[in-house]
């Protein structure tokens, strides 16, 4: 049977589905289970990670992938079934992360480059054996007085096209990650501009890549006040500006377009993608790809405790079912009352 990649990224992005972020690096993982108090051994990365990935009802209807890092494509349950074979089971296709993280940028202070391609083709050649069929790398975009400059984003950019080159070649989706963060306390129309300057610059190095949109799905973050910005925009702000945002800036070439949370709450970022797939006639899907918006809560529950399972697995399927709303634009708070 052969694969095709359009295939592949329209299962990805296809109606009432989205992508569970759970690739996150030894460092970042150990962050999210100091804040639970549990030790961050591999064996209890593993039983963390195979817990969700056993939850079959979320997985089966409203996952349509999973973002693996490097250690977990390897490992497998104690019953000696890799952790690529459980999602596969549950219908899902696994992928994997394979930037090796944002590095500060030479001569530009403040700004990152992200780093990685060096040996990238054998890399993922060998993930494709063990069974990945998309990849994701991820830029790092930050806002502050005077940044992000020019020279970040081409740089940035540059990166993201020859990886995604690369994956097409190994016959993996890739799955491009411009992502404007959040931090700070600039207002939403400074995030406008940026986001709008990040998605341009990363169209035309593709189109100078030869990266074939049709079997790309991008990542980027939705257009959003800074954190500590004194006047939040409000949901249908957030939708209105992301939407158009992305008219601007995305060929309908591409099949899809999964968010990443990046430190919204779990419930804002239902929400706005709900806005987003209720209001607006859109020439893409619109799903989530979710790290943190997906996992906080079933983190919370598990706190490293086997007597927890139960109650982490129905933790992450509400999630998943809320987020499986938004892509259809059917999601609305009571159903969070309703089910708490
Ligand atoms: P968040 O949804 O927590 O931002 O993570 C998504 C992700 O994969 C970032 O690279």
């Amino acid at each position: 049977m052969t694969e095709r990649l359009e295939d592949i990224a329209q299962a990805m992005v296809a109606p009432g589905k989205g992508i569970l972020a759970a690739d996150e690096s030894t460092g970042t993982i150990k962050k999210r289970f100091d804040s639970i108090n549990a030790d961050c051994t591999e064996a209890n990365r593993r039983d963390y990670r195979e817990m969700l990935f056993r939850c079959n009802d979320a997985m089966e209807s409203c996952i349509s992938g999973v973002i693996l890092y490097d250690e977990t494509v390897r490992q497998k349950s104690d019953d000696g079934v890799t952790l690529v074979d459980i999602i596969k089971s549950a219908g899902a296709i696994p992928g994997i992360k394979v930037d090796t993280g944002a590095k500060d940028l030479a001569g530009a202070p403040g700004e990152k480059i992200t780093e990685g391609l060096d040996g990238l083709r054998e890399r993922l050649n060998e993930y494709h054996g063990l069974g990945a069929r998309f990849a994701k790398w991820r830029a790092v975009i930050d806002i502050a007085e005077g940044i992000p400059s020019d020279y970040c984003l081409r740089a940035n950019a540059h990166a993201l096209a020859r990886y995604a080159a690369l994956c097409q070649e190994a016959g993996i989706v890739p799955i491009v990650e411009p992502e404007v963060l959040m931090d700070g306390g600039h207002d939403i129309d400074r995030c406008m501009a940026v986001t709008e300057a990040a998605l341009n610059t990363l169209f035309d190095e593709l189109y100078l890549h030869r990266v074939v949109l049709e079997q790309t799905v991008l990542k980027p973050n939705m257009v959003i006040s800074g954190k500590k910005c004194a006047t939040r925009a409000g949901v249908d702000e957030v939708a209105e500006k992301t939407v158009r945002t992305l008219k601007r800036c995305v060929p309908a070439a591409i099949p899809g377009i999964a968010f990443l949370s990046g430190g919204q709450s779990d419930e804002e970022a239902t929400a706005h993608l709900s806005a987003m797939n209720a209001g607006y006639d859109l020439p893409w899907n619109l799903t989530f790809s979710y790290g943190r918006a997906l996992q906080a809560a079933p983190l919370q529950a598990w706190c490293g405790n086997a007597s927890n399972v139960t109650a982490a697995q129905t933790a992450f399927c509400h999630r998943a079912r809320m987020n499986s709303l938004a892509t259809k634009g059917e999601w609305s708070a009571d159903l969070e009352q309703s089910a708490a």
